[in-house]
């Protein structure tokens, strides 16, 4: 039987991530080539020209699972019937910025936004906050909604997993796909500790084939905390400083795969991915906090990977990520927005 059109809200759909979304998820990457989709594009007013435009290109291009396009400036209608609502829509940061300095500026999007979802999406809603800060714009959102289940609201993190997989693919000579089980932990900021102490390539550990590529587990390890984790979380910065701009590609295609893994689910053979999630205290993780984690998808929600073993060096750059958003979290309280 037919699949009935479902409602996919895009925020910004007038910005770069917008551009590059827009065309995939109406050629049905994002939820399948079997799922009908309708896109409600929200934007203020000085984007919507670009929106526009975006909108007459989707024509162009006779998706044949593009079922309709609607294009507003009002959350109320954006978020009319949605079943995913992508939460792009936010400032970009610009060269020599940390991501936390947005909060002032993005933060008072997302409770409205939030609010509009809790009044008008549909009952199986599913929300991904891109716009940075990230995992405290899902913070705030789902702060605004209090009548929807938490595990709906998440943000991403799944660009600084494949981030992870691009770096770890070049430096072993292996697929990004042969690598599972590597875990981005806390924040989506220069905090965030990406880790491979559980990842594996064909059930070899990837420190085992990094050390034997380097010459040696010093080595490996050296490579690790100078190249790899810094490399992978001033990623976002260095797009900036070489290209001009904020990712913009390769964010709407973590995007792409964090909500068709977490729709879809994800396969066991390919072990975990990581996504913010509202922690329930897993980890040590304060509840409520939207924090980066080990999940897993049954189709249903992203479920938290828990029992791994930290070692005390892991421990305290999550712990230090965490803080980090401890510290996001007042500062949004304090402005009032929480
Ligand atoms: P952009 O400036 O190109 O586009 C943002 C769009 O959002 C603009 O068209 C603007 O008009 C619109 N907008 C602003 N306020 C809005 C509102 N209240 N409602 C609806 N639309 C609104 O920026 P971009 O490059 O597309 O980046 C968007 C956001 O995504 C930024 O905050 C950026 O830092 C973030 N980002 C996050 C990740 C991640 O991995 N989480 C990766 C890349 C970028
Ligand atoms: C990224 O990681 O590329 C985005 O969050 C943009 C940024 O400000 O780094």
């Amino acid at each position: 039987m037919a699949h009935a059109p479902t409602t996919v809200t895009v925020t910004g759909a007038g910005g770069q991530i917008g551009y590059a979304l827009l065309f995939r998820i109406a050629g049905g990457d994002l939820l399948g080539p079997d799922r009908p989709v309708r896109l409600h594009l929200l934007e203020v007013p000085q984007g919507m020209r670009a929106a526009e435009g975006a909108a007459l290109e989707l024509q162009d291009c006779a998706f044949p699972l593009l079922d309709s396009v609607d294009l507003t400036d009002d959350a109320n209608r954006a978020f009319d019937g949605s079943s995913v609502a992508l939460l792009v829509g936010s400032r970009p940061r610009g060269p020599g910025m940390e991501r936390a300095e947005l909060l002032q500026a993005n933060a008072g999007i997302f409770g409205p936004q939030g609010a509009a979802i809790s009044a008008h999406a549909a009952s199986d809603i599913r929300v991904v906050a891109v716009g940075n800060p990230a995992n405290t714009n899902a913070l705030i959102a789902r702060a605004a909604a209090p009548g929807i289940p938490s595990d709906r609201f998440t943000a991403l993190t799944r660009l600084d997993h494949n981030r992870a997989l691009g770096r770890l693919s070049e430096a072993l000579g292996v697929r990004p796909d042969a690598i599972r089980d590597v875990t981005v932990w806390g924040n989506h900021s220069a905090t965030q500790f990406p880790d491979v102490s559980h990842a594996t390539v064909d059930g070899v550990p990837v420190t085992a084939l990094l050390a034997e590529r380097m010459g040696g587990e010093d080595a490996a390890a050296r490579w690790l905390d100078d190249v790899f984790v810094p490399g992978v979380a001033r990623r976002g910065a260095e797009i900036i400083e070489v290209r001009g701009s904020s990712s913009a590609a390769s964010a709407a295609s973590a995007t792409i795969d964090h909500v068709r893994d977490w729709v879809r689910g994800t396969h066991p053979d390919h072990g975990w991915t990581s996504a913010a999630v509202v922690s329930h205290g897993e980890y040590g993780v304060p509840e409520g906090l939207v924090s980066s984690f080990p999940v897993t998808s049954d189709g249903q929600a992203y479920r938290v990977v828990e029992g791994l073993e930290l070692e005390p060096r892991a421990r305290a750059r999550i712990d230090r990520s965490v803080a980090e958003l401890v510290a996001e979290r007042e500062t949004v309280e304090a402005l009032g927005l929480l």
